[in-house]
């Protein structure tokens, strides 16, 4: 261990020291890993596919491999490669969900189809996920199966938003399909990828897993309230693309409940494309509407239930960083 300064989440006072520098040392390894595979002998495939991981990002998902990880024996290191590949395969889906919404930014840096144009985009996102494959044959069949499940779940998340709820479908339900489709399935997995490299026991496997599904709706819902809420780019990303794009989120299904005359149009501008102007007025509206108070509190709860489960484990430094991982994600939405 080189005692690397912990940074990020792994620096918050509620995780152990020891535990933080451990997993941030393996993190600079998995960067190296990350940096090192996305290049290719044609230059301009090269900057755009380093482009995204240049820029920065948090690397939740790589520190939730090597943290489940702690649960059982961390220093096996194939768990190097295993963070990241999810890390990887999030990367590819973050250029092709920035086609998708029409986004100019991402990670603090124009998005790449802003940058480069759609096709570029699209096909850099292709390579990502072939490079995240490619290392992933390597880790054995049960963890290829467990990535093609996981992605297939991301993808089906991602065109259930585009679609849209079916008649007779609840149009919240579908939401929440969509955000455990598109989000909280890589975040799962990638605490069940940590558990089952690090050799731990099945049962640990299963409750770590679970409480990350339930973080993984929490952070979804972070982001989503973020969205209405910030009022800077501080995120990388530029606030109200959500409502510019006509994508329902929770504060918005709240607010669609109200029988208050008052918020008649506040309703009007909400799930359809809306110019600079009318997003503008949507947001203001919104961002002092209750319903931002009401989807927080659902947020909360979604974070209590992860808490319920690393509850049933007994008390070690990775059960207190997943903890404050609970925590992390509360208090991002604020
Ligand atoms: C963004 O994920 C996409 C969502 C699922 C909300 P992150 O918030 O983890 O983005 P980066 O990796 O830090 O850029
Ligand atoms: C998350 O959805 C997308 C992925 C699962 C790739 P969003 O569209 O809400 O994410 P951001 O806000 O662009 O990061
Ligand atoms: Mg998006
Ligand atoms: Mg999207």
């Amino acid at each position: 261990m080189s005692g690397a300064v912990p940074s990020g989440f792994l620096a918050l006072p509620r995780v152990d020291d020891a535990l933080a520098r451990e997993v941030q040392d393996n993190l600079e390894k998995v960067e190296d890993l990350l940096r090192e595979s996305v290049a290719s002998s044609d230059p301009l495939l090269t900057e755009a596919a380093s482009h995204l991981l240049a820029a920065g990002g948090k690397r939740f998902r790589a520190t939730l491999v090597l943290l489940a990880a702690h649960f059982g024996d961390p220093s096996v290191p194939d768990l190097i490669p295993a963070a990241a590949v999810v890390e990887l395969t999030h990367v590819a889906t973050l250029y092709h969900d920035d086609v998708m919404d029409e986004a100019e930014l991402r990670r603090g840096e124009p998005s790449a189809n802003q940058r480069w144009g759609n096709s570029v985009a699209i096909l850099t996102g292709d390579y990502v996920f072939a490079r995240a494959s490619e290392m992933l044959a390597d880790l054995g069949t049960e963890a290829v199966r467990l990535q093609a499940t996981t992605f297939g779940r991301l993808v089906q998340g991602q065109i259930l938003e585009t679609s849209g709820p079916q008649e007779g479908t609840d149009p919240l339900d579908h939401y929440l399909r969509v955000i455990s489709d598109k989000t909280a399935s890589l975040i799962a997995s990638s605490a069940e990828f940590g558990g089952m490299f690090g050799k731990v026991d099945p049962e640990t496997i299963g409750t770590v897993t679970r409480a990350c599904d339930a973080l993984g709706m929490a952070f979804q819902l972070a982001d989503d309230l973020l969205d209405v809420a910030s009022e800077s780019t501080d995120s990388g990303k530029t606030p109200g693309t959500d409502l510019r794009e006509g994508v329902l989120t929770l504060p918005m299904f709240y607010a669609l409940r109200s029988r208050d005359a008052a918020d008649e149009r506040l309703k009007s501008l909400l799930g359809r494309p809306l110019d600079d102007e009318e997003a503008e007025e949507a947001l203001a509206l919104l961002r002092v509407h209750p319903a931002m108070a009401e989807a927080e509190a659902t947020l909360r709860g979604w974070a209590d239930k992860a808490r319920a489960e690393l509850a049933t484990l007994p008390e070690s430094p990775a059960r207190g960083a997943f903890e404050a991982l609970c925590d992390y994600v509360v208090e991002r939405s604020g």
